[in-house]
């Protein structure tokens, strides 16, 4: 029953509409639906299988929002189905790379059983970037978003519009990974607590699909959704593709790259000129083996481009030089740009440390398990609303790999200590949420907690963002402001 790769067509995820919109004192506002629930996916030939999703397919459906547009997601939480362990389908929602209000980003023990809903408000006063919005559910976030609760939001403003192709030529790529049992239902395998590695890759749902790309400059959101596997992607060629944005939205200039390597979480940006090449081409985007990874037969590949005959005339898109991500938010509040925080403005130089202790997978020693023990008090440390940090980030876990993901901030590494410079990779020189400790990597970041309109602080979480270690037990929290302390 294997999917043969580059015989299914490519497609995006559906875009959701919003169900009202208006102005009020605020500004503009828009409000979206989705409700979670079962759906049936023909992902391997001749097999049924059932995904819970938002809407119940998977990716579910994308949010595109505007700079300036708040929005409010009503979540209905319809998983009425049983769990095969037994518990209630509860489910609570994280949009990755937001800096949200503390009550809707997602908190891991903020759930919503079946039957309820519940409306989270998203700011979107960031500059452009590529979000993701996915199941945060503690102990039960693996499953939940193997399952299918996932989903790409994009966030756009004149600045990035200006200067990336845009519509038909603005393409989400959500790569991830699955394995089958024999009768067609998720195969999943956690009890090791290290990671689960399908022999499937998907992109947008599609098992090594194909698509027909014009000759033109094309831009694709690559978003890491697996559970577990990191990448590092290449195109078949050998030629470079250039990198345009991180998670936290458009590079300093434009980055020239034949692979990069790319955990759980983190988006990528990347622009490829098919303008070169004559119709009929094709060009593979594979996956280069990374350390500690898993793989099967057909995991080094990806997706296949196959360039087609153009018509009209010929797109004029220029590569640009440098990129201009626009003036800062709340800069007249003291926020910065990540490229202009300095470790001189820094107020405090805090260690994570991860390590493997009795079977979890811990952070300074500790886990979600004594953050709930203290009541929900225990917090790594207590910035206040715009203070400048500097956070060494260190896997002292031996053979794995740890994408450590920190909410609400935009940061940027300044050290990394297994390149021959110190300095972080060339794809990682942008503002970044998630960072990617491969094993034995130190990666040092400055953030500023940047909270925005009526945000007077709260509980963040901070995580690895390899599901299965995020579950067992690898999150702590700090909290910014007093508001809860
Ligand atoms: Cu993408 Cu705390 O999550
Ligand atoms: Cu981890």
């Amino acid at each position: 029953n294997m999917p043969v790769p580059y015989t299914n067509m490519f497609r995006r995820p559906p875009v959701l509409m919003p169900v009202a919109e208006g102005v009020d004192e605020k500004g503009p506002w828009q409000r979206y639906r989705v409700t979670q629930k079962a759906g049936l996916a023909a992902i391997a030939p001749g097999l049924t299988t059932t995904v819970t999703g938002y809407n119940g397919i998977f990716p579910g459906p994308t949010i595109k929002a505007k700079q300036g547009t708040r929005i409010e997601l009503r979540v209905a939480n319809a998983l009425t189905i049983q769990r095969l362990n037994g518990l209630p389908f509860n489910t609570v929602t994280h949009l990755h790379g937001s800096a949200s209000l503390p009550q809707y980003d997602g908190y891991a023990n903020d759930s919503t059983a079946p039957g309820y809903c519940k409306s989270y408000k998203y700011p979107n006063w960031q500059p452009a970037r590529t979000l993701w919005y996915h199941d945060h559910e503690h102990g039960m976030t693996a499953e939940n978003v193997y399952a299918g609760l996932a989903a790409m939001y994009t966030l756009s403003d004149p600045y990035e519009q200006a200067q990336l192709p845009q519509g038909e030529f603005d393409v989400p790529l959500v790569v991830s990974d699955i394995a089958f049992n024999a009768n067609g239902s998720l195969a999943f395998d956690d009890d090791s607590h290290e990671g689960v590695m399908g022999d499937i890759i998907l992109v947008n749902g599609v098992p090594w699909p194909k698509m027909k790309v014009k000759p033109r400059v094309y831009r694709f959101r690559v978003l890491a959704a697996a559970i577990s596997r990191s990448w590092r992607f290449t195109l078949s060629n050998g030629e470079p593709v250039h990198m345009v944005a991180t998670d936290g939205g458009l590079m300093p200039k434009p980055v020239a790259l034949k692979s990069w390597r790319h955990g759980v979480a983190e988006r990528y940006e990347i622009l490829i000129d098919f303008r070169k090449y004559k119709p009929g081409t094709r060009i593979e985007l594979r996956n280069l083996s990374n350390k500690n990874n898993v793989d099967f037969k057909n995991t080094d590949k990806i997706m296949q481009f196959e360039v087609v005959a153009g018509s009209g005339p010929a797109d004029p898109y220029v590569m640009p030089t440098t990129l201009d991500c626009g003036p800062q938010p709340y800069a007249n509040r003291g926020a910065l740009h990540v490229d202009q925080l300095t470790p001189a403005m820094s107020k405090a130089r805090r260690k994570l440390s991860v390590e493997r202790k009795h079977g979890l997978w811990t952070i300074n020693g500790e886990t979600w398990e004594d953050v709930q023990r203290s009541g929900f008090k225990r917090v790594l440390g207590n910035p206040q609303p715009y203070d400048v940090e500097i956070w060494d980030l260190e896997n002292r876990s031996g053979g794995w790999f740890h994408p450590l993901h920190i909410h609400l901030i935009d940061g940027k590494i300044i050290a990394r200590d297994n390149t021959s410079d110190g300095k972080p990779y060339a794809w990682e020189e942008g503002a970044k949420d998630t960072f990617y400790l491969g094993e034995n990597e130190t990666v040092s970041v400055i953030m500023q907690f940047i909270t925005g309109d009526g945000n007077d602080g709260g509980r963040y979480m901070t995580h690895c963002h390899n599901l299965v270690h995020e579950d067992s037990d690898m999150m702590i929290q700090f909290a910014v402001g007093d508001a809860t302390l």
